[in-house]
């Protein structure tokens, strides 16, 4: 795929990490790298990532955004949509988005990502999209036994998921409809009608799940009964 240089290592602190220095250093937009293992995989909210051999597809993508609708805001959410797509197309279990960067198979999260925006040494801005696949089970920590599941039952190289991912998301990415995208994000999106708890740094509250609007945000139904749309936030599935 031309618009991508695409660069594999064996192993890797972190995709997001090492792209974020060249980033730094003008590296170009299409720029990706995919790690075999990462060492020091993040997730959101200073979490770690469980990135283990021969069993998932950890990359990053190198974006240098030009307008709006390309923010990174909406990046996220373009990449929950291209992940699902492409685990679609490739024979994947049936994908379900919990809003906002997480993928779910059989009730177990199978993907997350991770969009980190900076400016460069040039005072360029861009953003690095960090995109975690668990393709096959792997040997889970304890603590993740329960929540952590794959989205493949056979084994699958890791370079086809990528190519498929890259593929889908250039295609959002691109495009000026932002309706459609959209629009697949909410009829994935299993919160919607949900109990959650939504939390925002150090406050959670218990609230209802009422839609997703045309901007990718959440609309709940607070405490008070009252209707919010809200940007960012954790969410916590209540059952
Ligand atoms: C999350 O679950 O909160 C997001 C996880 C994002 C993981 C991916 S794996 C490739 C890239 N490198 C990282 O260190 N994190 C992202």
């Amino acid at each position: 795929m031309s618009r991508f240089n695409v660069l594999v290592y064996d192993e890797l602190t972190s995709t997001n990490t090492v792209l974020k220095q060249r980033a730094m250093c003008g590296e170009a937009e299409g720029t990706v790298i995919i790690a075999k293992k990462q060492t020091e995989g993040r997730g959101r909210l200073g979490r770690s990532f469980f990135s283990p051999d021969k069993t998932g597809l950890y990359m990053s993508v190198l974006l240098r955004p030009e307008t709006d609708f390309e923010n990174s805001f909406f990046i996220t959410p373009m990449a929950a949509v291209s992940v699902c797509r492409a685990l679609l197309k490739l024979g994947a279990k049936e994908p379900f988005i919990k809003w906002v960067n997480d993928i779910f198979c059989d009730g177990k999260k199978v993907c997350g990502i991770l969009a980190e925006a900076g400016t460069d040494n040039n005072g360029e801005n861009f953003v690095v999209l960090g995109i975690g696949i668990n393709l096959i089970r792997a040997d889970f920590p304890e603590e993740l036994k329960n929540i952590a599941g794959a989205a493949f039952e056979k084994k699958i190289f890791f370079k086809t998921v990528a190519d498929a991912v890259l593929l889908k998301f250039w295609e959002i990415y691109k495009s000026d409809d932002r309706k459609e995208f959209i629009e697949e994000y909410r009829k994935r999106c299993f919160i919607i009608g949900q109990n959650i708890t939504l939390i925002n740094g150090k406050m959670s509250r218990n609230v209802q799940v009422i839609d997703i609007d045309s901007e990718c945000r959440l609309v709940i139904r607070n405490e008070k009964g009252e209707i919010e749309t809200v940007l960012a936030g954790e969410v916590s599935v209540r059952l």
